[in-house]
């Protein structure tokens, strides 16, 4: 395992991507409860992060310099690699000029920089920078403006760097990284999804035993994984309950059904309540009552299936790490308590099973690859739970749905065909409550009009439109107008995020 003790700097989860990518195991820590992970898990590695503040400033994130006597090497990144200088009694400064962005460096001679390019590029974002380094260290780069980019001591195994390696734009950065994990903490990089997945079964095998486990999928990447995976260490101890709310895309219910009850066996107990939402969803037009009505029925579908199932003990969740990672410079220290499936019961008594908690996305796909779980399935773009509930605006009807569903899958195959499925966040159509006015084969028509929707994003919180070429954007046009009966228009949304938001309602 290594350790990133977190100062508040804003790539910190670049880096733990990085040593991921490396295959080996890390998490990050909030500075002020480091010490105390460490004595717990005994990391081989220790990375200090950057941070926004400045070493000098009172009341700076810091740590106790035992830290540098546990025998454990450590890697310091910008303010991390200050902050090392400084409690080992050199000093930090404020030069006259800050270095921002790509910036000449020259590498010398260090396990750090091991076969690496010595005269590169690094990406450097500071204010301070190292004025006197501590006794015992050296320096191994240097860039014009910052004599010390970079400071080893190399008995105590103590690097520093003043650039991030994490970023891209440090040319030789991954392999620095590398260096650090490979050659200097002598680490193994057999962190892989299939020993993940073997870890893993043995562990959920032991905590849940033969005991009942319940699962609320929604055919979602994460509740999938998640679902999966228990289901290969406990069998038929774990019922998935998913709940067709009629609000899902084309095929989407069967295309569940098949994977999950045909092709893995599992459990799988799908409640047909198309009707029962469509019947509270009448005559509601305000999105954030039709949102309550989904949610709230949602759960109490769900309630009455887990209820027959008698006495049940645990439930799984789709927890990804992202949702987990608490932040070093929160004083509060806040975990965002995140419901993939869109608000569960609050007062079930069920203990949570979350296997997929300590892994980022694209490992939880890698590992939902390795258990077999088809591709499309896999790298499927991101759905609401209120689902088509939202994207019929106005109020919801099995017409409209259909519309939208038969319009949405032709938007997507050809997006496919383009190979672009992959480059966009995520891609959907909208059905506005609005009809136009058209005219085919010299007939006047009156139909419903079609809004297309592509965004680019990391997270969801702000994304930008995607630019599909108009040749794609005219053929999904003409197949949508010519194929789907009731739509005779078709408009492409190019708003980002902020000021509009990605779903129309
Ligand atoms: P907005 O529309 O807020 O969407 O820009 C941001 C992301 O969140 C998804 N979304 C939801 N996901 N339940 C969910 O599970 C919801 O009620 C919900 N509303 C929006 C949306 O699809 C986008 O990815």
């Amino acid at each position: 395992t290594v350790l990133i003790v977190d100062f508040g700097g804003q790539y910190n989860q670049l880096i733990a991507r990085r040593v991921r990518e490396a295959n080996v195991y890390c998490e990050i820590v909030p500075y002020k409860k480091a010490i105390a992970k460490i004595k717990e898990v005994n990391p081989e590695g220790i990375i200090f992060t950057g941070g926004p503040k400045s070493v000098n400033e009172e009341g700076a994130p810091t740590i106790d310099s035992e830290i540098f006597e546990m025998n454990i090497p450590i890697l310091g990144i910008c303010y991390g690699a200050q902050l090392t200088a400084k409690l080992l009694g050199g000093s930090v400064m404020k030069p006259e000029k800050r270095e921002y962005g790509k910036t000449s460096i020259n590498y010398q001679d260090s396990p750090l920089f091991k076969d690496i390019n010595k005269s590169n590029i690094c990406w450097m974002s500071h204010t301070d920078q190292i004025e006197k380094m501590p006794e015992g260290f050296n320096i191994v780069a240097t860039t014009e403006d910052c004599p010390v980019a970079a400071m080893e001591n190399k008995e105590k195994n103590l690097y520093a760097v003043q650039f991030h390696p994490e970023v891209e734009h440090t040319q030789e950065g991954y392999k620095i990284i590398r260096n650090f994990l490979f050659e200097i903490c002598k680490l193994d990089g057999d962190f892989t999804a299939d020993s993940f997945i073997e870890d893993k079964i043995k562990l959920i095998k032991e905590e849940i035993g033969d005991k009942k486990t319940l699962c609320a999928l929604s055919g979602g990447v994460d509740s999938s994984v998640a679902a999966v995976l228990v289901h290969r260490a406990i069998g038929d101890n774990l019922t998935c309950i998913f709940v067709d709310h009629g609000l899902l895309r084309k095929n989407e219910g069967d295309d569940v059904e098949r994977i999950f009850r045909d092709e893995f066996s599992m459990n799988l107990i799908r409640v047909n309540a198309q009707e029962r939402f469509l019947s509270k969803l009448k005559g509601v037009t305000d999105p954030e009552k039709k949102r309550k009505i989904i949610g709230e029925e949602f759960i109490r579908v769900f309630e009455e299936e887990s209820a027959k199932l008698g006495e049940v003990e645990y439930l799984v969740q789709g927890t990804i790490y992202p949702d987990v990672i608490e932040s070093g410079t929160d004083e509060a220290s806040v975990i965002k308590s995140h419901h993939n499936v869109g608000g569960l019961p609050e007062d079930m008594k069920l203990s949570l099973v979350e296997p997929l908690r300590e892994l980022f996305k694209d490992e939880v796909r890698n590992v939902g690859l390795e258990l077999g779980i088809p591709e499309y399935l896999i790298f499927r773009h991101p759905f609401p739970g209120p689902g088509l509930g939202i994207r019929v605006l106005g109020e919801v009807t099995e017409e409209k749905c259909d519309i939208l569903r038969d319009a949405d899958y032709i938007y997507r195959e050809e997006l496919e065909k383009a190979g672009l499925g992959r480059k966009i966040w995520q891609a959907f159509a909208t059905l506005p409550d609005v009809m136009t006015v058209g005219v085919m084969g010299d007939e006047r028509t009156y139909s419903y009009m079609v809004g297309l929707r592509a965004v680019t994003s990391t997270d969801g919180m702000t994304g930008e439109f995607y630019p599909i070429p108009y040749e794609v954007l005219d053929v999904i046009s003409r197949r949508i107008v010519n194929e789907v009966k009731g739509v005779n228009r078709v408009v492409y949304d190019i708003t980002g995020k902020p000021p509009a938001t990605i779903e129309w309602e």
